[in-house]
């Protein structure tokens, strides 16, 4: 696997896979490599002649600069992590060949990025479809490959992409689990002993109220005890915990339709977010059925 930091020679690599008619994919990363990164490059791998990762902590979809500041820097481990995945390359641009002296341009998706991460980080999204859009064309990727723990992310660059006519597919991968069921993230390791011990909860927490939703319960009062269950196992706050439409994101108070319940939380001064889907039922519990139930 070379690394390679600057466009021009990123460039003269994908312009040789080009003429030999090969395809590229592409798994954009900030580094941190963990298991739920490696099955993404695993399946670009699989699925495409050329694969390229790229690694780049991108200061524009950071609205609070500690975070930037203690975002982990593992380049050297996260290239020995990839070795055996067969990527060709790992892109490591620096901020000047990502954004240098008077780049003044934001993609900016409406919708999809509203509320949830978007409304709890403001810019944040902005600051995501900003840099993938400037990845895809560096690249010259034909598929990328997201994660779906990232969700709402996940649709924000599906919008752009078939919005601004961009060649790349979006390919969404399923979330990797630890075995307690914590879903993968650089941030866990930030975590200490006693909260990581706490922070499964999160996914027995959204299991627990999916089913129940998906089951005819009461939408508000499924997301009342899940959030109290997650309160007295330790969390200190809540930043959203809500039931929204899939693939639009629309607030959902009724299970009408096949929906995913999203969550973020604060746990040991860390921020952790999961998703989980919730099937639609065929027939919805209507007010008569609940006649307590404000219409
Ligand atoms: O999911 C991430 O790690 C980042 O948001 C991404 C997609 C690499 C853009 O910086």
């Amino acid at each position: 696997m070379l690394i390679i930091r600057t466009k021009a020679e990123l460039r003269a690599m994908t312009q040789d896979w080009r003429r030999a008619g090969e395809s590229i994919g592409v798994v954009p990363t900030m580094g941190a490599l963990h298991a739920g990164h490696l099955s993404l490059v695993d399946r670009a791998c699989a699925e495409n002649d050329r694969v390229i990762v790229t690694l780049f902590v991108n200061p524009k979809q950071f609205n609070n600069p500690e975070d930037l500041a203690k975002y982990p820097r593992t380049e050297d481990s996260d290239a020995e992590k990839l070795t055996p995945y067969g990527a060709d390359i790992l892109y490591v641009p620096d901020g000047a060949q990502m954004y240098p002296e008077g780049f003044a341009t934001t993609v900016s998706v409406t919708g999809v990025s509203e509320g949830l991460c978007g409304g709890a980080r403001p810019g944040h999204f902005d600051g995501v479809a900003t840099v993938v859009t400037k990845l895809f064309l560096q690249t010259d990727a034909d598929r990328a490959y997201f994660g779906e723990k990232d969700y709402q992310q996940l649709q924000v660059v599906t919008r752009l992409a078939e919005d601004l006519d961009l060649k790349t597919e979006i390919v969404g991968c399923p979330t990797i689990r630890e075995e307690d069921g914590l879903a993968m993230s650089s941030r866990n390791l930030r975590l200490a002993k006693g909260p990581r011990e706490i922070a499964p909860v999160i996914a027995q927490v959204l299991d627990d109220a999916a089913r129940v939703i998906s089951r005819g319960g009461q939408v508000a009062q499924a997301l009342d005890n899940a959030r109290a269950a997650l309160l007295s196992a330790g969390f200190d706050t809540i930043d959203y915990l809500e039931l929204r439409s899939d693939p639009d994101l629309k607030l959902m108070t009724r299970a009408d339709r096949p929906g995913r319940l999203f969550l973020a939380a604060w746990l040991d001064g860390v921020r952790l977010i999961d998703n989980v889907p919730v099937a639609g039922l065929a027939s919805v519990p209507t007010p008569e059925d609940h006649p307590l139930e404000p219409a």
